[in-house]
């Protein structure tokens, strides 16, 4: 009986902290995720982050990180995607190169490859519906990101055939696993505003309305 109490008492004293603590007012993550901010307030603060601390990302953060990705809508339900979770310093350090955002990539802790798995995907002309699978879990994953306090950037690799060679020959990623995106993360280093993306002339109500004028020569 002694020990069901003690038992009980750290248990009690364990939820109240955990729910108490608001460390420096940073997100923090738990099973349920209840502490994420709601949905507005993160899809219109989230921005690009290129800069990052040394902090290290937990593994049950990198968790929700993956499911929250995983829970993206897909046609069909096929889920046709691969990630790979890079928290290696090496690997990070050299998917960055010798390029311009080179010193992103060394500040970053973790990045997740956001792949198409062709052998989960559509057949025929339906099989490309794997970038917009992809990119839906892409976004919701920059989302939970945010909502937890990290901040990330989408970087590109599908359709540019150098970069998806490079990522692929860095990740050891066979024939049918095609990179879309590597997202770069971290605990963020700096604080840009969100840019004001809001532009009412790109909306059309029931019908094309000519607020913005087409230049009708075929594009696609
Ligand atoms: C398909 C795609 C590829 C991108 N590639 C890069 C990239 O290689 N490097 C980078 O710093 N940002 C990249 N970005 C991020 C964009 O630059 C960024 O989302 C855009 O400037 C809008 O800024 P925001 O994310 O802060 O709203 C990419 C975004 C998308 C959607």
């Amino acid at each position: 009986m002694n020990r069901f109490k003690t038992t009980a008492f750290f248990l009690v004293v364990a939820v109240a902290l955990v729910s108490g603590c608001n460390c420096n007012n940073e997100q923090t993550n738990n099973a349920s995720g209840n502490l994420m901010k709601d949905a507005e307030e993160t899809i219109m603060t989230r921005t690009s982050i290129r800069s990052f601390t040394d902090r290290a990302v937990a593994a049950d953060t990198v968790e929700m990180l993956l499911r929250a990705g995983m829970a993206a809508p897909t046609a069909v339900n096929k889920q046709p995607w691969h990630f790979v979770v890079i928290d290696d310093r090496a690997t990070l350090d050299s998917l960055g190169g010798n390029g311009r955002q080179s010193q992103m990539w060394k500040e970053s802790t973790l990045a997740i490859a956001v792949c198409g798995n062709m052998d989960k995907a559509l057949e025929g002309p339906a099989q490309a519906f794997w970038v917009q699978d992809c990119s839906a879990a892409t976004e919701n994953i920059l989302l939970a990101a945010h909502a937890l306090g990290l901040g990330a950037v989408w970087t590109g690799c599908y359709p540019m055939e150098e970069r998806m060679a490079n990522v692929s020959q860095m990740l050891g990623l066979p024939e049918t696993i095609v990179p879309l995106c590597v997202i770069v993360m971290g605990y963020p280093n700096e604080q840009p505003e969100p840019k004001d993306k809001w532009k009412p002339e790109n909306v059309s109500h029931n019908a094309f309305d000519n607020k913005w004028q087409p230049t009708n020569t075929k594009r696609f």
